[in-house]
């Protein structure tokens, strides 16, 4: 069986450690798509995150704040909430002239973006309960799958987190890992780890500027997440995850 220590190689720079072989972009193979296109899913507009209304706290006290929220309201959140949340953690301000790169309200290593934005719906205001993905060069919401037992699937699979099962709106977000590698080779394992949590961070920020609680999730079941994503767990497989409701008032 191999030792703990010798599993920590991929937290390490290895930019020297590809043992002379080249990366798919230095080979000249093309790159892949900036986004996951759509699936034919019905899509919704999402309002201008612009428009959004935050309380009054100021940049250094929304970071004093922020903690891990498990317990939410009863209240559902707006869809100008939740369009907010997802510009903030994954919208696209402007793509370079040649259409190779997204540049988004997050930093990410070699701007690959590697990251597509699930979401499990219970309670948003206008919206059907559901499973959804953004995307974020159209700003929109398109409409996955509604399946009865979909919220005790996804909470089954954070291992039984139960704080999952009362939030109004649960962030799953997966990777396409040759996003990195076709740039960076395996050195881009670390890099998009390493921006997972330039997203949830912004989510973190973002929700404490609109009384809104998230908390972080990396202890889950990879297998049941994927499989309820549909998703083929080597191509794309999910990272990290975050539900999201309103605090509960003091
Ligand atoms: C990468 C990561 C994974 C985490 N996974 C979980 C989790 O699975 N379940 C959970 O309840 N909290 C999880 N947390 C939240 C941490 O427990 C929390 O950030 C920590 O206790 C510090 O508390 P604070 O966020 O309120 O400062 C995670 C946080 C991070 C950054």
């Amino acid at each position: 069986m191999l030792e703990i220590k010798q599993l920590r190689d991929y937290m390490k720079a290895n930019f020297n450690a590809w043992d002379g072989a080249k990366s798919d972009q230095e080979m000249k193979l093309p790159q892949p798509s900036l986004i996951k296109p759509p699936e034919g899913g019905f899509m919704i507009e999402l309002p201008d995150p612009k428009g959004i209304v935050t309380n009054e706290k100021n940049l250094f006290e929304i970071i004093v704040d922020r903690k891990s929220i498990r317990k939410y309201s009863d209240d559902s959140i707006s869809l100008l909430e939740l369009s907010y949340l997802l510009y903030t953690t994954q919208g696209v301000k402007h793509v370079d002239k040649n259409n190779r790169r997204t540049y988004r309200t997050v930093p990410s290593g070699g701007a690959r973006h590697p990251f597509v934005t699930y979401l499990s719906i219970q309670k948003v205001d206008g919206i059907d309960k559901g499973v959804y993905r953004y995307h974020p060069l159209t700003h929109q919401l398109e409409f996955l799958f509604y399946d009865e037992d979909y919220v005790n699937k996804v909470t089954d699979a954070t291992l039984g987190q139960s704080f999952v099962i009362k939030c109004p709106v649960t962030f799953i977000w997966s990777c396409i890992p040759y996003r990195g590698e076709w740039r960076y080779h395996v050195s881009a394992h670390k890099t998009m780890l390493l921006d997972a949590g330039h997203l949830c961070q912004n989510l973190y920020i973002s929700s404490e500027g609109i009384d809104c609680g998230t908390c972080a999730i990396a202890a889950y079941d990879q297998k049941l997440i994927d499989e309820f994503l549909k998703l083929d767990g080597e191509d794309e497989f999910v990272v990290y995850l975050a539900p999201v409701g309103k605090k509960i008032k003091k």
